[in-house]
């Protein structure tokens, strides 16, 4: 639904050169939510401001519903009737609502359709059924003063779905609000992704967020996407940086010469019995550091630091049995892609045959 590919963007102020994109290739499928997280500067609302051709990308190609928006000329106040057409079908909702305090909560939701044309009645019908739908249909005479922070990002989630769009831009939509206010919001948007089929690709610097509503997601780190795929697949990652954020334990060696193994489990699959037989099968201690169970993308995971005796070395043959329970295991402190973690790999490639 969202593809970019080789999005580019540099900056030039005062003589400077920024480069705020750098290459990214991001695949939003239809239908999904798909959550964008990253440090401050990473260049989270540049992708989301590049997508609707707010900023001209410097090179590279957006394409959104199958149309290539980066074609269209014109940028910002300047763009073309087609690109003005385009962007009208991608809703955007800001993290400070950016509602006009002279306008009634009707009419602000009018606006993106006064700017299409539409007659007085067809907006205000519109505008109103708009208002129903994000809860609100009590307060279309109401001023934005007179509205909770909640309230006012229904408007402005109203209002980004005046035109009817396919997708859903959202930049840090909920970082304003309090948690209750956060939820309320993100059952909104999920409901409005169920319910209209909306694609919705969401900035955020909240985990809980990626939790609760993301189907996919991607870490962007200086300009980059350094990791991206559906929430099972990163969770699926050994090493993933999103993955352990997602969903942290915690737990330290107790000495030098353990070896420290994450052990993910998807659903039903019960660990507990599968720890207990690889201490008899090895004769082996135990010991459990941490362990957690939560709900991620609406699919219960669980996961447990385990302590094995001795160095990893001397534990591919454990390790691998853990893996041909089906568990997924991640060998902790053996960073993925040095020279030790992919000899250690291969031997527990091998040692699983
Ligand atoms: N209009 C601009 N002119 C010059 N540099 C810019 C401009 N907008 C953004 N930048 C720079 O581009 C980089 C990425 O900025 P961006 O706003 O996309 O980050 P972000 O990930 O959204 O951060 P935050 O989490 O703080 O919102 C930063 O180094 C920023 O200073
Ligand atoms: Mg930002």
């Amino acid at each position: 639904m969202i593809t970019t590919s080789g999005l580019t963007k540099v900056y030039r102020s005062g003589g400077r050169e920024v480069t705020a994109l750098d290459g990214v290739d991001l695949h939003v499928r239809e239908g999904e939510v798909y959550g964008v997280l990253g440090q401050s500067g990473a260049g989270k609302s540049t992708l989301i401001r590049c997508v609707n051709l707010l900023e001209r990308p410097t090179a590279g190609t957006v394409t959104v519903a199958g149309q290539d928006l980066t074609a269209l000329a014109g940028r910002g106040r300047r763009a073309s009737g087609a690109l003005r057409q385009a962007r009208s079908r991608i809703g955007m909702v800001f993290q400070h609502f950016n509602l006009l305090s002279s306008r009634t909560v009707q009419a602000n939701v009018e606006l993106p359709l006064e700017i299409l044309g539409l007659d007085r009645r067809e907006r205000g019908r519109k505008a109103l059924e708009l208002l129903d739908l994000v809860g609100l249909a009590d307060k279309a005479k109401s001023y934005p003063a007179q509205l909770s922070g909640g309230q006012k990002q229904r408007v402005g989630i109203a209002r980004a779905l005046a035109g009817d769009p396919k997708v859903l831009l959202s930049d840090e939509s909920t970082s304003a609000l309090d948690p209750e206010t956060t939820r309320s919001i993100l059952g909104l948007l999920r409901d409005l992704n169920r319910q209209l089929g909306l694609t919705v690709l969401l900035i955020t610097h909240e985990m809980d967020v990626v939790k609760t509503i993301c189907d996919s997601a991607a870490l962007m780190k200086g300009g980059r996407i350094t990791e991206s795929g559906t929430v099972a697949e990163l969770l699926a990652t050994p090493g993933s940086e999103l993955a352990r954020e997602l969903f942290p334990v915690g737990g330290e060696p107790s000495g030098p010469d353990r070896t420290v193994v994450d052990v993910t489990f998807h659903g039903e699959a019960a660990t507990q019995p599968v720890i207990s037989q690889l201490s008899r099968t090895y004769n082996i201690d135990i010991s459990i550091l941490g362990a957690a169970m939560d709900t991620v993308a609406g699919k219960q995971v669980g996961r447990m630091r385990i302590e094995l005796p001795g160095r990893f070395e001397e534990n591919v043959v454990p390790i691998g049995f853990l893996r041909e329970q089906g568990l997924q295991v991640d060998v902790a402190g053996a960073a993925a892609g040095t020279d030790v973690a992919d000899a250690a790999e291969a031997l527990i490639q091998e040692g699983a045959k």
